[in-house]
């Protein structure tokens, strides 16, 4: 079977990501990039027995089931499982190589969206390196990876978090975020920070303390930033976004979060397969766009 639209989801065998393939399944019929020919959505995870699991739920949705059964004219949703861990190089080679063959036939592109979904939970500073290199360096390299693999109007949506605003850093810091204008400006924050780590000293530097969940969030706004000016600059007609999901009831915060995955889904869905006109490089949160600088916790919200 041809499918006219591809996308996929990382980290997609529980939570917001789980959430996301099953809510993108259910509004593609009728989401405005919806041409009337079906979607294949890859519901991607690092641990295969974690991963099949997820599908066989999502497999047996009644939801889903019901939408299927009502929609006979295109518009259907199809959900295949695939192995990616995005800190493991053959095995984003494997993927890539994978939709390459299947999708490619020699066409501009292969994919319509990807959402980065993929990160490890806020934990303790014996866990910076591990952090960074997941929800920063693998999350930006992922992204670099699928960028090439975007058709047209393609777009990115990174998951990012409201913690990753700028709020906990001192002035002359927070005007050095703000201030970036490439990926590697902002991995030059990102070293500094891991050295300033290494050495205890990153209360000092201004940076946050704890396990590098509040400065890799940081990185990944402004790095997705960045290359969607880059993107635009080389005249690619891409989308590519960050987003905070809301506080969500997932694993990730012990399960203290006060919405449900499927609130959490909306805005990452929305950029996905939504209308959002033709903004890129932006950070959105409740399915507004809010700049960086002025990103904070909702008013009256409680952690
Ligand atoms: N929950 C919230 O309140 C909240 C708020 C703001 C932002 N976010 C962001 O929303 C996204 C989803 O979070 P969540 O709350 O749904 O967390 P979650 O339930 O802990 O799910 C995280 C997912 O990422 C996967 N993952 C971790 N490392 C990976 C790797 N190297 N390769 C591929 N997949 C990997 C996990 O796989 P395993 O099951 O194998 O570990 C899991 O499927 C994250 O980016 C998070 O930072 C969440």
């Amino acid at each position: 079977m041809t499918y006219s639209r591809v996308g996929v989801v990382t980290g997609a065998n529980k939570g917001i990501g789980f959430a996301t393939v099953r809510q993108l399944a259910l509004q593609y019929p009728t989401s405005q990039t919806n041409t009337g020919g079906s979607l294949l959505l890859y519901l991607t995870a690092r641990d295969a027995a974690r991963g099949l699991a997820a599908l066989k739920e999502i497999q047996n949705d009644p939801k889903l089931k019901e939408a299927k059964a009502l929609k006979e004219d295109g518009g259907l949703t199809e959900i295949e499982f695939r192995q990616l861990d995005i800190t493991d190089e053959d095995s984003v080679k494997g993927f890539v190589k994978d939709l390459e063959s299947t999708h490619g036939n020699g066409k501009e592109g292969v994919l319509d969206f990807v959402v980065n979904n993929a990160a490890i939970p806020p934990l303790d500073s014996t866990v910076v390196k591990t952090t960074l290199s997941i929800n920063y360096y693998s999350t930006m390299s992922a992204s670099r990876t699928f960028l090439t693999l975007l058709k047209p109007q393609g777009r990115i949506v990174n998951v990012a978090s409201t913690v990753g605003g700028l709020f906990y850093y001192p002035d002359a810091l927070r005007e050095r975020f703000v201030a970036t204008k490439t990926e590697g400006d902002v991995t030059a924050i990102m070293h500094e920070y891991q050295d300033a780590v290494d050495a205890g000293v990153e209360a000092e530097k201004g940076f946050p303390k704890g396990g590098g969940y509040e400065v890799s969030k940081a990185g990944l706004i402004g790095a997705t930033r960045a290359l969607a000016w880059s993107a635009e600059k080389e005249g690619k007609e891409v989308l590519i976004n960050t987003c905070c999901p809301g506080y969500v009831c997932t694993d990730l915060n012990g399960r203290t979060g006060h919405s449900t995955p499927d609130e959490g889904a909306d805005t990452p869905v929305k950029l996905a397969i939504h209308d959002i006109g033709c903004l890129t490089g932006a950070f959105w949160r409740s399915g507004e766009q809010i700049a960086w600088k002025d990103l904070k916790f909702p008013e009256g919200f409680v952690l």
